[in-house]
């Protein structure tokens, strides 16, 4: 296991494909610097008269008007809708400022959304395609490491309910994901900590070797080193591709990409949506998803602190917020791998390995105590 190489030769473009109902449908994940200034990354897109980019307050100003150059080249009308910015703004009131846009200009089911922004965006843009006059195609075109490594990659789409994260969205896939390196330059620091924790997540559920990778170059990661995020993005992406391919719509396997999710959707909700990052709150809940898998006898004891010592390397906090066992189990019980209000953990059961797992409610309060300020 070697760490990064410094050769630009290593960022030059690279496609990984994505592959549905074996090969039936599918759709090409582009992954390099300067993409969105290239007319390569735009060639061959479904074909309409317009096309809407939604984006954000804080994307816009960085990237809005060099997409607008690219798509000015193939769509006769390009418009763009700007969404308030923020976790706590992924809601009905963001989707419905885009069905207005679409309405106001009366965009027909051709038209193609571009969804330019980091998660947020992207699940919201993927929900109005999914639900515009019963589904229009769509674009990603993720900036932050978050969503080029996990969220633009798969066809979830959603919005929260104050009850609930995710809890309202579709299973729709877009047309081609277009992660651009170069868009990372601009990302604050604790937001790049945030896409790491998806990183992270990969090693343990389906990659021993990668997870040795990421523990030789986090700092490389970190200082933005552009070979080193190119690799853990094409790999992540590799990952993704082959999970999504067996289980579109998370019949079963897909479910391991939610590993520390459901603690950490609990400390989202249970906090209100924007206090901690979702990246972050994947991150703790990772610590305690790890533990959970070492009490149930699924991992050896120094899988935690092998796991513990990564995540708050990476910047990302290891303690979570102090809800109480209780709140937390009621928020863990909303969660969409609940059956019959019985929660499941998506738990490691060896290194590149995981799955669903029942755990008794005494045995979780043990680890929120262990795990909790
Ligand atoms: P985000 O979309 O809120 O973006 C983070 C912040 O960075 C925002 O303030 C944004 O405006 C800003 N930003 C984006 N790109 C930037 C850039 N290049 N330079 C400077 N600032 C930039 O958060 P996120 O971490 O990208 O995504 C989190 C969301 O993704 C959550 O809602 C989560 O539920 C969702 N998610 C979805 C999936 C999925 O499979 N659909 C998977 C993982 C996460
Ligand atoms: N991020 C979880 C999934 O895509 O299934």
């Amino acid at each position: 296991m070697t760490a990064a190489t410094t050769s630009l030769s290593a960022i030059k473009p690279q496609i990984v494909p994505i592959a549905l109902d074996e090969g039936q449908r599918g759709y090409d994940i582009l992954i390099g610097a300067g993409l969105l200034d290239q007319s390569a990354s735009f060639e061959g897109l479904p074909k309409a008269a317009a096309a809407l980019i939604v984006s954000n307050e804080t994307v816009a100003p960085l990237f809005l008007q060099r997409l607008q150059t690219q798509l000015a080249k193939q769509y006769a009308r390009v418009d763009a809708v700007l969404l308030p910015d923020g976790e706590q703004f992924k809601d009905w009131a963001s989707l419905n400022l885009v069905f207005d846009r679409l309405l106001e200009t009366a965009s027909d089911r051709k038209t193609v959304l571009f969804a330019l922004g980091g998660g947020v965006i992207g699940d919201m843009t993927g929900f109005a395609a999914a639900v515009y006059m019963r589904g229009v195609p769509f674009v990603q075109v993720p900036t932050t490491l978050l969503a080029q490594v996990d969220s633009s990659v798969g066809g979830k789409t959603a919005i929260n309910h104050p009850l609930g994260k995710n809890m309202l969205g579709a299973f729709y896939q877009p047309a081609r994901v277009i992660a651009d390196l170069d868009s990372l330059d601009s990302l604050p620091q604790r937001e790049l900590s945030a896409g790491l924790a998806e990183v992270i997540k990969y090693g343990p559920i389906a990659d021993a070797a990668f997870l040795d990778w990421i523990e030789l170059n986090l700092d490389a990661m970190l200082a933005r080193d552009k070979v080193a995020l190119a690799y853990a993005v094409k790999r992540c992406c590799e990952i993704k591709a082959w999970v999504v391919g067996q289980d579109e719509r998370e019949q079963g396997l897909r479910a391991i990409l939610n590993f520390g999710h459901t603690f950490g959707h609990a400390i989202e909700t249970g906090l209100g949506y924007g206090a901690w990052l979702h990246g972050e709150a994947v991150g703790c809940g990772m610590v305690m998803a790890s533990d959970l898998s070492v009490r149930l006898g699924l991992m050896p004891a120094e899988f935690l602190p092998r796991m513990r010592s990564l995540i708050e390397r990476a910047g990302l906090p290891v303690l979570g917020p102090a809800l109480g066992a209780q709140r937390y189990l009621e928020l863990m019980r909303v969660d969409k791998k609940a059956e019959g209000g019985a929660i499941r953990f998506v738990l490691v059961e060896g290194l590149g390995k995981a799955g669903m797992h029942a755990a008794p409610d005494d045995l979780v309060a043990q680890v929120l105590a262990s795990h909790c300020a």
